[in-house]
């Protein structure tokens, strides 16, 4: 497989741990890093062995030769970072939530064809070998009919007016940060188009801290997705079907294992899968292997999925009365 020149933007947290597993890749090649402040990009690169650095994302994009892009940045700064890559022609891998609303992600996806580049939303949970299994278990009839979805995710943090979680102008709280991956699970096994949604939120300073999603499909199966920062929940899912239900470890998008149980509740199977580095291999693996074959839209990470959660978070926001201010 021939290696892909891989760039990232931005040096923060997740950055770190992609880096990490970036380093680990064979298909991948460390080329380039972009920060706002040379020291951080110097000590990025020097940490991973990136090849070059840059203090601005503009001269990242106009001088690096990387192909691939990994854009970590925060947020409402996504659409930006993305469109400056796609129109300088490199291909886009871009953090969750990949933009505030659909109206930015159709830009997004439009450019991306008009230049031919593949572009994949960094939505590594659907590219674990633990999510596959559950997925293949699902939709196999392994548990008979799907009937129903429960999925939650919090993590409790304290109210900090400056951090980007609670920050309107970044794209901040719970729905874009924490409920992405319940709805995605949800949308992934029983479908893109929800006949109903119902979603409530507790919501303060014009964001909010806790949301509960209700999706409805129209053969009666329906999710429940929970999620919030103050809230304290099992991080855990089940998927419940007419003869069984498949049941994910704590920590439902990350976790190691999962059980099949029948309908009388008794486990009659199990998978588990240790990550190989922490986990982004994964999404790093299916990005290299499609750029290879010459795709510009992931098979395990379509757009049209990226897209149709994009939908959803719209329309909970739209019942909520909440507009980020660059809406
Ligand atoms: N996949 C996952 O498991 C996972 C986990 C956590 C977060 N995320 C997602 O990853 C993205 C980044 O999250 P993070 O926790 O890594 O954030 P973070 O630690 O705050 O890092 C974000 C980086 O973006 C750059 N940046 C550009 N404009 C900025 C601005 N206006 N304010 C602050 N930083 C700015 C900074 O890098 P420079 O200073 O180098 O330019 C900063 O270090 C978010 O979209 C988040 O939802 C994904």
């Amino acid at each position: 497989m021939k290696k892909i020149r891989w760039g990232i933007i931005g040096t923060g947290r997740i950055a770190h741990k992609f880096a990490e597993a970036l380093k680990g890749c064979e298909e991948a090649e460390l080329c380039a890093v972009a920060s706002r402040t040379m020291e951080k990009a110097e000590k990025f690169a020097a940490e991973f062995g990136f090849r070059k650095s840059f203090c601005s994302y503009e001269e990242f994009a106009e001088r690096s030769e990387a192909e691939a892009v990994y854009i970590a940045t925060p947020m409402a700064s996504h659409f930006n970072d993305a469109m400056l890559c796609l129109t300088h022609g490199k291909n886009v891998l871009c953090e969750k939530t990949v933009t505030l609303n659909s109206a930015q992600l159709e830009i997004l996806l439009k450019t991306a064809d008009e230049n031919g580049l593949f572009f994949m939303e960094a939505m590594w949970m659907k590219c674990r070998p633990v999510y596959l299994k559950a997925k293949e278990w699902a939709l196999s009839g392994r548990i008979g009919d799907i009937r129903f979805i429960k999925a939650d995710f919090s993590n409790t943090v304290p109210y900090d007016g400056n951090d980007r979680l609670f920050r309107p102008d970044c794209g901040g709280g719970a729905l874009l940060d924490l409920a992405v991956y319940p709805v995605t699970l949800a949308a992934d096994i029983l479908g893109n188009e929800p006949a109903e949604i119902i979603s409530s939120a507790h919501i303060s300073d014009c964001i909010d801290l806790s949301n509960t999603i209700i999706m409805r499909y129209p053969d009666g199966s329906y999710a429940a997705a929970d999620s919030g920062f103050e809230l304290t929940l099992r991080n855990n899912a089940v998927i419940s079907g007419t003869k069984g239900m498949i049941v994910f470890g704590d920590g439902f998008f990350y976790a190691d294992d999962i059980t099949l149980y029948d309908e009388n509740r008794r486990p009659v199977e199990s998978f588990s899968c240790k990550d190989k580095i922490n986990g982004y291999e994964y999404e790093i693996g299916e990005f290299c292997r499609c750029l290879n074959s010459g795709l510009t839209d992931s098979p395990l990470v379509p757009r049209s999925g990226t897209a149709a959660v994009m939908r959803i978070l719209d329309e909970c926001r739209r019942q909520w009365g909440l507009k980020f201010p660059q809406e």
